[in-house]
């Protein structure tokens, strides 16, 4: 069974059964708009899958913790695979606004201060104390999806690259994209990476990507902003593509 964390699936679940965030008990609750907030059990491709309608920021006051626990219950029902999806500022200059960016990797820059989503007492049920991050983007999941990338002809919109995740909610003042850029960054969200580390936590293989709302600019001189109804909108106009493209990627992984 797989975890998606992909608003935008929730439609192509077969046999979908829908069960509100608000009808599980301690379940937290969803306040970002665009995001839904239930979870979809059902078929895509023939794989039995758990979809994430909605997911939980730090940036709304959750602690990442809480933010991660949707995995861990996914965990206890049988989930081995995570699927995460995103949007993100592309700080690499050749990604353009539609790209997917492939997560080869990410940086915890939450986790360089000390805020991860597993402090506190390990919980043994779910992996251990200190476990290895160095294969935390499945690198054989990832070889099959870029074969899967190219049999879709989409070669010429799909990147990889390296994501991290900022506190939000606000968007990165230019000297933050700066260092983020210098620390090779690729794409930079408000998501994913404490997700993933719960998942590896807990043996989940993990597969992510990003799709690049808008393009972070360096330059003092451009007055290019960021905008979270741009975000919004080039996520909606790109549903269908990424649609079929999850598709191809959830029937992989059922197959392998
Ligand atoms: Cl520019 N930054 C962050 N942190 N998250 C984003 C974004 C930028 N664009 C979409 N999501």
């Amino acid at each position: 069974m797989l975890a998606a964390y992909l608003g935008s699936m929730g439609e192509a679940v077969r046999d979908a059964v829908k069960i509100d965030y608000t009808d599980i008990p301690y379940f937290p609750t969803s306040t970002v708009p665009g995001h839904r907030g239930r979870l979809i059990f059902g078929y895509v491709s023939d794989v039995p899958v758990i979809c994430m309608q909605g997911r939980f920021h730090y940036y709304e006051g959750y602690p990442l913790s809480k933010c991660v626990m949707p995995v861990r219950l996914m965990k206890l029902l049988g989930v081995t695979h995570l699927i995460a999806s995103n949007a993100a500022g592309g700080l690499n200059e050749n990604y353009k606004v539609g790209d997917v960016m492939l997560q080869k990797d990410h940086l915890n820059l939450m986790g360089f201060a000390g805020n991860n989503p597993l402090r506190g007492p390990n919980e043994a049920r779910f992996g251990p104390r200190f476990f290895a991050m160095t294969n935390a983007y499945d690198r054989s999941i990832l070889k099959g999806i870029k074969g899967i990338v190219s049999e879709l002809g989409m070669q010429d919109r799909v990147q990889e690259g390296v994501y991290t995740c900022m506190g939000g909610p606000n968007y990165e003042t230019v000297a933050e994209l700066r260092a983020l850029k210098m620390m090779g960054i690729d794409a930079v969200g408000m998501s994913t990476v404490h997700e993933v580390t719960a998942a590896r936590h807990c043996g989940m293989k993990c597969f992510a990507f990003s799709l690049i709302t808008n393009i972070c600019s360096v330059d003092y001189d451009c007055d290019i902003e960021a905008n979270g109804d741009e975000v919004l909108d080039v996520g909606k106009s790109k549903e269908e593509d990424l649609k079929v493209f999850v598709e191809h990627v959830v029937g992989f992984i059922g197959k392998n």
